[in-house]
């Protein structure tokens, strides 16, 4: 019982000792400094990390990536876009490309003309490449910049307008392509002697080319249209000022259609955009080019 009551007495002294007038072991001028010092030490601390960072902040611009002097070319990307590249469906039983069709729907729709009829935020574009659309520098106190109309119905027997299911029943099925947007990058067009045989050089056009992957599916694979604008990402489109000067931007589309693709095999195909400042990387599979495998079923 006693030396319970004794350590009872001792902890009651340190929290309270009336005798020295001590808090737990401070008297309260102690307490009063120490607290001081810690909320000037802590303010300290803050002040010199909201310094930072506020510094940091004055440096950025609001419409234009501060470091962008070694821009990556674009990524090349395509709708539907599936699990390792491949697309297998069975022409026959519409579930089973329904996916596919669904994220082609959900794309274009961005692309309906009546979705583009505001004339603040719109404008015509030719309809045939031309060269950059100056729209001032950015940063400059211009405001928002209209974007250029991109019809859905250009696309073709690919725009979902007719047929609703991209040729996917027909066993033609498409692909709608784009390349990634890059504030403030202008894609140069390929030189002369750089783009396949089957193209013809357009010094305002991007060309899309896309061929068998293996040399085993260079009879499989039938023809491949393009549609959009000459089949390729027209100039007129470029520069992107960016999410906030160019809310209502919309990337140029080239969809890609297979139309006589043999059934029953995985078929390989290489899709490759060709311009002066695109180029390809080892490591980046998507850079300026993508890979799709096709398995098309009929039973
Ligand atoms: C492209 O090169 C060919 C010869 O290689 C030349 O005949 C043709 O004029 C060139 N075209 C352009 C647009 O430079
Ligand atoms: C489709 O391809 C096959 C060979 O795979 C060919 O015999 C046939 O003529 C092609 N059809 C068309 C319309 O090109």
């Amino acid at each position: 019982m006693s030396p319970n009551k004794e350590n009872d007495g001792g902890w009651k002294k340190f929290v309270w000792n009336s005798e020295k007038r001590e808090f737990l072991g401070r008297t309260c001028s102690s307490w009063g400094k120490i607290t001081l010092f810690y909320v000037i030490f802590y303010g300290c601390l803050a002040g010199i990390f909201i310094g930072t960072i506020q510094a940091l902040l004055l440096t950025l611009s609001d419409y234009k990536p501060t470091y962008q002097d070694r821009v990556a070319p674009p990524g090349l990307s395509h709708t539907p876009r599936s699990e390792k590249s491949e697309i297998a469906f069975n022409m026959n039983d519409p579930d089973s490309f329904k996916k596919y069709t669904s994220s082609m729907n959900s794309l274009l729709s961005q692309y309906d003309d009546e979705k583009q009829t505001d004339e603040k935020n719109y404008e015509d574009c030719s309809p045939e490449p031309q060269t950059y659309k100056d729209r001032g520098i950015l940063g400059d106190d211009l405001g928002r910049r209209k974007a250029c109309r991109f019809s859905r119905t250009w696309l073709g027997p690919c725009s979902g307008v007719a047929d609703s299911n991209y040729g996917f029943k027909d066993g033609k099925p498409c692909l709608i392509v784009k390349l990634n947007r890059i504030v403030n990058f202008k894609p140069r067009a390929p030189a002369n002697d750089s783009i396949p045989d089957n193209l013809v050089l357009n010094p305002n056009l991007i060309p899309i080319f896309c061929k068998n992957k293996r040399e085993v599916d260079k009879e499989k694979i039938g023809e491949i249209k393009y549609h959009g604008v000459k089949g390729g990402f027209p100039l007129q489109y470029y520069p992107y000022y960016g999410k906030l000067l160019h809310p209502q931007y919309l990337q140029p589309l080239v969809a890609v259609q297979f139309t006589n693709l043999t059934v029953g095999e995985e078929l390989r195909i290489e899709c490759k955009v060709y311009g002066a400042n695109i180029d390809y990387s080892e490591k980046d599979r998507y850079q300026g080019r993508f890979d799709v495998k096709f398995t098309i079923s009929n039973s």
